[in-house]
């Protein structure tokens, strides 16, 4: 006859036999796959939350009037309301998220909704609430030029590549992983018909269809080989494009 087996060996069997199961598990996606969207009803940010649900992602997009973003852009999405002009909005909003990604920008050259108030201090809000719940990835749009003082663009617009440029120093020091995605000039005829290029350096004039700006945007997140980058987006006169993701790992981290 065997020997009873001693209990206590027994139990320590169990629970490695257990602790081996849970180790072997992968983490399910779902549980980590929320992300929140500002500027979500805009011209870009409109495309971003199409793809992005269309990965998988649970997305939650935000605007400071949500009914009106429900109405004007298409899908079903559980809208939620943020204005970056006031930090108590950004506090309740930003929460329960995996990863932010913003499109915003001012809407005023001058007065409450002008780049300074949005574009820096409004995502200065952003990005602290976004370092106190642990957001795996943030991924910022910002603009070509970005903290050049000299663009003719600041005198135009409220100094918005000055403001730019310091919401970006500002998401480079947080801590946070991010990447910085430059948008140069804007345009909205149909992406995917011009070669998306990435690039670090390089001027002159540059443009990019929206939905290829977006295109970019969503494959950068949560993409290991995008971590710490700050580029410029923009599309090519011809050709095909070169392998994105390629592309991304050719990059230089800051
Ligand atoms: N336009 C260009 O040529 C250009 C060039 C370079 C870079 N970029 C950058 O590219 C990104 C996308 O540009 P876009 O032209 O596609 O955007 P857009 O159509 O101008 O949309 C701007 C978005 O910003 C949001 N917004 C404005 N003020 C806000 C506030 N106080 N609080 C919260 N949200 C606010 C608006 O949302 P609600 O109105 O729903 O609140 C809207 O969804 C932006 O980051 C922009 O700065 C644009």
């Amino acid at each position: 006859m065997e020997p009873p087996m001693n209990s206590n060996l027994a139990r320590r069997q169990v629970l490695s036999l257990a602790l081996g199961l849970i180790l072997a598990t992968p983490v399910l996606a779902q549980d980590s796959d929320k992300v929140l969207v500002v500027g979500a009803s805009g011209g870009t940010g409109r495309f971003i939350i199409a793809m992005l649900e269309e990965q998988g992602y649970e997305v939650v997009p935000t605007s400071r009037n949500p009914e009106r973003a429900a109405e004007t852009v298409a899908g079903d999405f559980a809208w939620r309301q943020m204005d970056l002009t006031s930090r108590e909005s950004v506090d309740a909003a930003v929460r329960d998220v995996d990863f932010v990604v913003t499109a915003h920008g001012a809407t005023q050259a001058e007065g409450p909704n002008d780049p300074e108030q949005v574009d820096w201090i409004g995502t200065r809000y952003l990005i602290d609430v976004a370092g106190k719940i642990g957001v795996k990835h943030y991924v910022m749009i910002s603009a070509a030029s970005a903290g050049n003082p000299d663009s003719p663009l600041n005198e135009r617009f409220g100094n918005v590549l000055v403001w730019k440029g310091h919401a970006e120093d500002y998401l480079r020091e947080s801590g946070l992983p991010y990447t910085i995605v430059r948008g140069p000039g804007l345009r909205d005829n149909p992406g995917g018909e011009k070669p998306i290029v990435l690039e670090q350096g390089g001027s002159g004039r540059r443009l990019m269809e929206r939905e290829d700006l977006a295109t970019v945007t969503v494959a950068v997140l949560n993409n290991e080989a995008a971590m710490g980058k700050t580029f410029v987006a923009r599309n090519g006169d011809g050709g095909a494009t070169v392998d994105l993701q390629e592309q991304i790992q050719n990059l230089s981290p800051d």
